[in-house]
């Protein structure tokens, strides 16, 4: 009987104790659920907003040191912007350096409260934050959606998710001499970074070194591209609200716009520890020049020539699949992509099955802007972001066709009936080309489908790795170990098989080699070169510690004659017995015993 009281009483309390759980688990307050905020868009995202078109579009206004904004689908201006100067970035860094203090002291949870909050607000303003960025740099809302939203939305979930993993200190091994350490590295906010990105992706390039920056403890001054000056306060104003949001100051994010030779007070800024750069080689001399006056490490992302190799034995039920996922790679931000696809290179049976296939569909593609796309007006192509290359695209085009390849579709700028004033180009299929022509070598950075043809899986790698970039490359096919060694032996930083451009989908270290450029973003490595990687040694065991031994203890002058030889025979004693085999330590301790 008394046993059976036991029993109720201890069930009671069981159920006690299960239901105040399950009080705690649902009423408990997220401590990191997202805060919601507003941002006021721009007018001119208003359905119907047209605005004056300029004449000449252009960036410079003479006489004046003013950013004159313009729409490239359209050549509407979209107002004007008063760039930085030289005491304005002084300013900035001050006031991003004193935000970075208080900053520094945060958890991750209170750093993730911030980018849950960020991702929020994306998600729900998908559509407003596309349409600022198709505005500005003349993009379509797909390409947005894909190359702007979709990447963001994945950076800040992967930084959530992965991130605190990423800067956790993580502890190292030891050796023989050495096993009384406990060794460990820690990941340390650098302080106030920068970054100077391009203007392909107005919006993710400027949010996304935000993004990695504030989660590793640091300030950030990001500076957008001058042909994209109109969105980045709108962009930067979605970090800082959700930093005001989250109850953090405002200032640890400072959007800087400014002409070239005012960026190199910023690149050479002593008090910047580390730039992130997005852009062109020529321009890169000048950014790694300047940033060496500060001894500033860089990490360099360039452009590319990225190779889409097409083996042979790829299936009919994939052929469709992939063709479409290189018109994708290919047109995608109207060719304006540093990972888009810019050689396409075939063997020889899908090479003809390709051109067969291609050749209706990218004739059919409609350039134009999303203030123009209608259902009856669909848009496949945006805009460029300025004419200035055209001349010399139609050139590169004009040389390949006289040394033998065959121009199918496009070949010339297009001047858009409703929008004159637009920076459009045809979209082109040059097929035929061979490694030796300039336009195989040059990248063109605009909505060019170049095909390559190679006769086997060797050749076609010999091609791809023929150019002197070497950021991105795709596989496409079946046989595994055709497929894996493609995965070996192209040169590129970064390799997707059967899929193009996922590698950053899934945020893995983002970067090339060769003319590429070094250095990663995104993922773990990413996160970790905005750190200070200090690397910290201390004892495993009380009492036992360093000392050393009285042999090698110096002045020597007061042990007598030969204590000289003594503390070296000492010292190589100590050396064999660490790292010579079972002969070797033996040998080791015979000159620690001074034998
Ligand atoms: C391609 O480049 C890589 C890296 O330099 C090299 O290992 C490989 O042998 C090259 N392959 C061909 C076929 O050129
Ligand atoms: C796959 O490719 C390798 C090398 O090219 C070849 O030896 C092998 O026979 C192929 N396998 C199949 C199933 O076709």
């Amino acid at each position: 009987m008394e046993n059976l009281e036991d029993l109720k009483a201890y069930v009671a309390s069981a159920i006690g104790l299960l239901t105040l759980l399950f009080f705690y688990l649902v009423l408990r307050k997220d401590l990191e659920a997202p805060v919601p905020y507003d941002v006021a868009p721009p007018a001119q995202i208003q359905p119907g907003w047209r605005g004056e078109v300029l004449d000449e579009p252009s960036l410079k206004v003479s006489g004046s040191s003013v950013i004159q904004c313009y729409a490239p689908a359209t050549g509407a201006s979209l107002g004007l912007v008063n760039p930085s100067t030289a005491d304005g970035i002084d300013r900035a860094i001050a006031k991003a350096k004193e935000a970075q203090v208080e900053w520094a002291k945060t958890t991750f949870a209170q750093r993730r409260k911030v980018l849950k909050t960020m991702l929020k607000f994306v998600l729900e303003n998908q559509e407003t934050i596309a349409r600022v960025a198709c505005l500005d740099s003349g993009k379509t809302m797909v390409d947005a959606s894909l190359g702007e939203i979709l990447v963001t939305a994945e950076k800040l979930k992967w930084t959530i998710d992965h991130g605190e993993a990423s800067l956790k200190p993580e502890r190292r091994p030891t050796n023989f001499l050495m096993m009384y350490k406990w060794n460990e590295v820690m990941w340390q906010p650098l302080g106030v970074v920068a970054a100077c990105v391009s203007w392909n992706y107005p919006f993710h390039n400027l949010i996304s070194p935000i993004i990695a920056s504030i989660f590793s403890g640091n300030a950030i001054i990001v500076k957008g591209s001058e042909a994209t000056a109109w969105s980045s306060s709108y962009f930067a104003c979605i970090a800082t609200s959700a930093l005001i949001a989250c109850g953090h100051s405002p200032n640890l994010i400072q959007s800087v716009i400014c002409w070239p030779n005012i960026a190199n007070h910023l690149t050479s800024h002593p008090s910047i520890a580390h730039i992130t750069f997005i852009g062109s080689r020529p321009i890169a001399h000048h950014v790694c020049a300047s940033a060496a006056k500060a001894l500033t490490p860089v990490c360099v992302e360039l452009g590319g020539k990225d190779p889409a190799i097409i083996l042979d034995d790829l299936s009919t039920s994939n052929f469709k699949r992939v063709a479409s996922i290189l018109m994708r790679g290919t047109f995608q931000s109207a060719g304006q992509n540093c990972i888009g696809l810019e050689r396409v290179i075939a063997l020889p049976n899908v090479y003809r099955k390709l051109i067969d296939h291609l050749t209706p569909l990218i004739r059919a593609l409609q350039p134009g802007s999303i203030l123009n796309s209608s259902p009856s007006h669909p848009v496949d192509v945006g805009a460029s972001i300025s004419a200035a290359n055209f001349a010399n695209l139609e050139a590169l085009i004009q040389d390949a066709v006289d040394q033998g390849a065959r121009l199918l579709a496009g070949g010339k700028r297009y001047i858009h009936p409703q929008f004159p004033q637009g920076h459009y180009f045809t979209p082109t299929f040059i097929v035929d080309v061979t490694p030796t022509m300039k336009i195989a070598q040059t990248e063109l950075f605009a909505p060019v489908f170049l095909l390559m043809r190679a006769e086997s899986v060797g050749d076609a790698i010999a091609i791809a790795n023929s150019t002197s970039y070497a950021l991105g490359a795709s596989v496409y096919g079946s046989n595994s170990s055709d497929l894996e060694r493609v995965v070996r032996e192209v040169h590129a930083g970064m390799v997707a098989v059967n899929d193009f451009a996922v590698t950053y989908m899934v945020q893995l270290p983002f970067g090339g080699v060769k003319g590429s450029g070094y250095g990663r973003f995104a993922g773990k490595e990413g996160l970790r070169s905005l750190c200070n990687q200090k690397a910290v040694t201390r004892d495993r065991w009380p009492g036992v510690k360093t000392s050393i031994p009285p042999p090698m203890d110096i002045p020597f002058g007061s042990k007598g004659k030969g204590a000289t030889e003594r503390a070296w025979k000492f010292a190589e004693g100590i050396v064999w017995l660490g790292y010579g085999d079972w002969r070797g330590k033996v040998r080791g301790i015979r000159g620690l015993l001074g034998l």
